[in-house]
């Protein structure tokens, strides 16, 4: 038995030191340098660090030898270069990249390693491209199922988002690339993104929307950050005085620097007043932009001060310091075997067995002779589509490929399509609509070939033109007819496996009740088919977990229920307030689909021994839960366990349960692991608008451990002081 946590700290533990050392050395040193060369330089140069001057740069000092800053999408890997200025591509030979797994598969491996390695491996092609920003990690909480950028967002859940954010930023910036976390913040749908007003409750920003950012500040240490386009509570996030300098650079204590996402600035001096640091854009003349000679003529009419220039030319130059001038630079490296490997190894941890009734994986490759491999998915390439974030992959395996990689040599892997997925997101809604209907023309062959072969594996779901940047989907259906294709092939072939690649929940009721076997993947990188191919034969035993809810209809979910989404007259009312994703399930009592937290395993898992060290605890000391884990099947693999609070008879608002400690383990067949889960008593804590503080309720909590939010296999009362 390994722990995971244990390899967690011990990759960790190194950085944490190297980066905490660093900084608080560089700091006086750093700062007064800084303040040296700002004493140097004109109110004209000044200005013209502020804003971008191409797409993807901004100015530097030349005079000084300070270079420009480069920066690059983010977050499925480091994108193509286009123009200066020009969105088109610059078709280079030199800048492919590695496809990594996108954000929900990141986060349904529940493994801050993963995360760490995505962007150790991430950072340092970044390096080899001449990038000093990586405009990653995108980590927004998933409100509803259908906003178009769910599958570039981590979680439901703000703790595991904010592991994951922690460890993604660390590993980028091990490799002295700064990471810009992305959208700060409340960015829960694309429809009317430029101007939906969030109107949000202070609590529910501080439970539920602000902790990942938070810890991605105060223990990731990351560099810069992107405002998100949208309004919060009135304010534009890229001048929302509480956001930016109340909560970021005062709580926080952010050295940073504060970007505006692309075409989101709306102001100069309410901008410069209110915390933005950075203007970056879309097109030019970059001089007309509000962080250029409107900025300028605010300072000479002594509308904004040079102080507050000064203080933002000193972010940017300390990002600067930390990134391209930083002392020992490492050269970085690009499209690696390495860089395959951690591609590979999360998207095995990534995929999640959602039912395996007849146990018809692991796959008896022995026993079968020739698979039908239906379905446009299984052909697909997910690296490139829609509106934003991509790579041109150096390479992408299919799924189709995979099966053929890994089985092709002893089995006849024969494909039929089953329906095509004409679709692009800037279609009209017509031509979208004859995009899902089913093609009968295709759907026979498919059901033939599945009658005709030994096993049956059909690869649907969506793809990056269907979920995508700057739209949301119109409702939780599968796409391009898939369902006809489903009971077709499944009629023909009712051992069919069913494969369903996507970023974000769909409607899986009906595959639910009349299939066996169920697995989710994911837009899953480079590797992607290998991964899924390795799963299916039993190489890999499936560790993934949901880290969203699936509803089992779109009105369940909290957004939908209270008829929020998308808002009436630019304003979503966030009336759910703190309870989101499965805390509204669970408090509500409605039957989901799937759970968070839910994923099957090859092997069972048996929980024993489940004890809390004390029985009563005061709110500054640590709760520690311990607890066997024994692998009591015939596969050796790895199980998340998870820990929820609840508090008993609340006085204030509470949902049901709400995750505070989780930790993935591997245990051979036949083995078990001890596992010990830390939380702090403070993080019982819940925000209380009327003192404006947080605060633990004293009195008795449950805690409860399980495989999923849904599968608690002991509970625990404790007394809290
Ligand atoms: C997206 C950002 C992205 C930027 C630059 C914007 O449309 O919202 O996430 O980093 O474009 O491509």
């Amino acid at each position: 038995m390994r722990c995971i946590h244990t390899y967690i700290k011990r990759a960790l533990a190194p950085c944490i030191v190297f980066i905490s050392l660093q900084s608080a050395y560089a700091q006086t040193a750093l700062d007064k340098k800084i303040d040296g060369i700002i004493k140097k330089m004109t109110l004209k140069e000044k200005i013209a660090m502020l804003h971008g001057n191409s797409l993807f740069s901004s100015e530097g000092v030349k005079r000084l030898g300070i270079p420009e800053l480069t920066y690059d999408d983010g977050p499925l890997g480091v994108r193509e270069d286009v123009g200066r200025f020009t969105w088109g591509p610059l078709r280079l030979k030199t800048d492919s990249a590695t496809f990594f797994p996108n954000g929900s598969a990141v986060a349904a491996t529940w493994n801050p390693v993963m995360a760490y390695r995505f962007g150790v491996a991430m950072g340092q092609e970044a390096l080899a491209r001449k990038k000093n920003i990586m405009l990653a990690p995108a980590f927004n909480i998933c409100r509803t199922p259908l906003c178009g950028r769910t599958y570039e967002y981590y979680s439901e859940d703000p703790f595991l988002n904010a592991q994951l954010a922690i460890s993604s930023v660390k590993g980028i910036q091990s490799q002295n690339v700064a990471a810009c976390v992305k959208h700060f913040a409340v960015n829960n749908q694309e429809t009317w993104r430029d101007s939906i007003n969030a109107v949000v409750s202070e609590r529910a920003l501080r439970e539920i929307y602000l902790p990942a950012f938070k810890a991605s500040i105060e223990q990731g240490h990351a560099y810069t950050i992107m405002s998100a386009y949208n309004l919060i509570n009135g304010a534009h996030c890229s001048e929302n005085e509480f956001l930016l300098n109340k909560i970021l650079k005062g709580e926080w204590g952010f050295k940073g620097l504060v970007m505006s996402d692309w075409g989101g600035t709306h102001s100069t001096v309410a901008a410069a007043q209110n915390g933005l640091d950075l203007e970056m854009g879309s097109s030019g003349p970059f001089e007309k932009w509000y962080f250029a000679d409107p900025l300028y003529d605010a300072v000479k009419a002594g509308k904004v001060s040079e102080k507050l220039i000064d203080e933002k030319v000193h972010r940017i130059l300390w990002v600067i310091y930390h990134t391209s001038l930083v002392a020992h630079r490492l050269p970085g490296s690009i499209n690696t075997p390495a860089h395959s490997k951690a591609v590979y190894d999360i998207a095995s941890e990534s995929i999640v067995l959602l039912k395996n009734q007849k146990h018809l994986l692991p796959l008896n490759t022995s026993t079968v002779k020739s698979i039908a491999v239906i379905g446009d998915n299984a052909i697909h390439t997910f690296a490139t589509g829609g509106f934003g974030a991509g790579v041109k992959a150096k390479y992408e395996v299919t799924a189709l490929q995979g099966l053929k990689n890994r089985l092709g040599k002893n089995i006849d892997i024969r494909f039929a399509q089953g329906y095509k997925a004409d679709y692009k997101f800037n279609y009209s809604a017509a031509r979208k609509q004859e995009a899902n209907k089913p093609n009968p023309e295709l759907i026979a062959p498919a059901a033939e070939l599945a009658k005709t072969s030994d096993a049956a594996i059909l690869i649907i779901g969506s793809n990056r033109e269907y979920e995508s940047e700057a739209h949301d989907r119109a409702d939780l259906s599968l796409p391009f007819g898939e369902q006809e294709l489903v009971n077709a092939v499944t009629a023909a072939n009712p051992n069919t496996i069913i494969v369903v690649i996507a970023g974000a929940p769909y409607d899986l009721n009906e595959i639910k009740k009349n299939n066996h076997t169920i697995i989710w993947s994911w837009f899953n990188g480079s590797e992607g088919g290998n991964a899924l191919a390795d799963v299916i034969t039993g190489k890999v035993n499936p560790s993934g977990k949901l880290p969203f809810t699936f509803p089992a209809k779109l009105d369940d979910s909290p957004a939908h229920a209270l008829n929020t989404f998308p808002g009436k007259n630019l304003t979503a009312d966030y009336k759910e307030g703190i309870l989101v994703g499965y805390r509204w399930f669970d408090t509500k009592k409605i039957e989901p689909l799937y759970c968070f937290g839910y994923g099957l395993s090859y092997t069972s898992f048996k929980y024993s021994a489940i004890k809390t060290d004390k029985k009563s605890y005061k709110n500054n000391e640590n709760i520690t839960t311990s607890l066997r884990v024994s692998n009591n099947g015939k596969y050796s693999g790895k199980e998340t366990v998870q820990l929820y609070v609840s508090k008993l008879n609340p006085k204030a608002e509470k949902a049901e349960k709400e995750l505070k400690a989780f930790k993935k383990v591997a245990v051979n067949r036949g083995s078990s692991a001890q596992v010990a889960l830390n939380f702090k008593a403070a993080d019982l804590a819940y925000f209380d608008e009327s003192v404006k503080k947080w605060v633990v309720e004293p009195g008795q909590y449950k805690i409860s451990v399980g495989a999923s939010s849904r599968d608690i296999r002991a509970s625990a009362i404790i007394t809290v002081d």
